[in-house]
């Protein structure tokens, strides 16, 4: 199986996790678009989505799938959702597709953060994939001084400005091996918006696409 047909694997996974008849949070990226297509053809009924991202809004509305406003929900039972890396605890990194802030904000709102990922994505440490931080513009320069001092080179993604507004810093070099102490550190770093390590909202389950079909990690 290619790397596609295992995000339709775990697309179709994730289904096993929707709560029917309650409103369910949706990620972003290739993998959560595998998901939101088997969602629809699915037949399963719920009442509506809290989305991540306009991209991810988007596309739930083509299906049919009313989109409801973040503000409107009190709770939610389960948040579905990709990441560019997990490890063994469930850490994870996001933003790769630059929807990280609102994806925090989704997944606080929930009680279970399924994650959904092919096993490229399992990793020993957090790090190798360029960290993702959302900052506002005029921090960018002392963010990236701040970020040399840990040992990362911070690059400004260019050309992508979010759905909130903000910038997008790629930090490489990095090794990510206290990533709740980590995310705590760069979160109160003046001028970051949100820090791509999903730390104190880390998955509860992984559903993992590999060759031998899908492994499901519980954290
Ligand atoms: C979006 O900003 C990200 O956090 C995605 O969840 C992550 O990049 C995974 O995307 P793919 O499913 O496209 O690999």
């Amino acid at each position: 199986m290619n790397q596609d047909q295992l995000k339709q694997l775990v697309g179709r996974a994730a289904l096993d996790y929707v709560p029917a008849g309650q409103i369910l949070g949706v990620g972003t990226g290739s993998t959560v678009d595998c998901f939101i297509d088997a969602l629809a053809a699915s037949g399963i009924a719920i009442p509506g989505a809290v989305s991540s991202s306009e991209r991810s809004t988007q596309r739930l509305i083509k299906h049919g799938i009313p989109v409801l406003n973040a503000t409107e929900v009190e709770r939610l039972a389960v948040y579905i959702d990709g990441a560019d890396e997990i490890d063994g605890q469930g850490f994870m990194v996001k933003g790769g597709g630059a929807a990280l802030t609102r994806e925090k904000i989704v997944a606080d709102l929930a009680d279970q953060f399924v994650c959904i990922a092919d096993e490229s994505k399992l990793v020993q440490t957090l790090g190798k994939f360029p960290l993702p931080v959302e900052i506002v513009p005029m921090a960018a320069a002392q963010l990236a001084r701040r970020f040399a001092k840990l040992g990362g080179e911070a690059r400004l993604r260019a050309g992508v400005v979010t759905d909130n507004g903000g910038h997008i810093l790629d930090v490489t070099g990095l090794s990510i091996t206290d990533p709740l102490a980590f995310e705590a550190e760069v979160s109160q770093w003046p001028g970051v918006v949100t820090v791509g390590v999903f730390a104190r909202h880390k998955a509860s389950v992984c559903l993992l696409g590999g060759a031998d079909g899908v492994k499901t990690l519980k954290f």
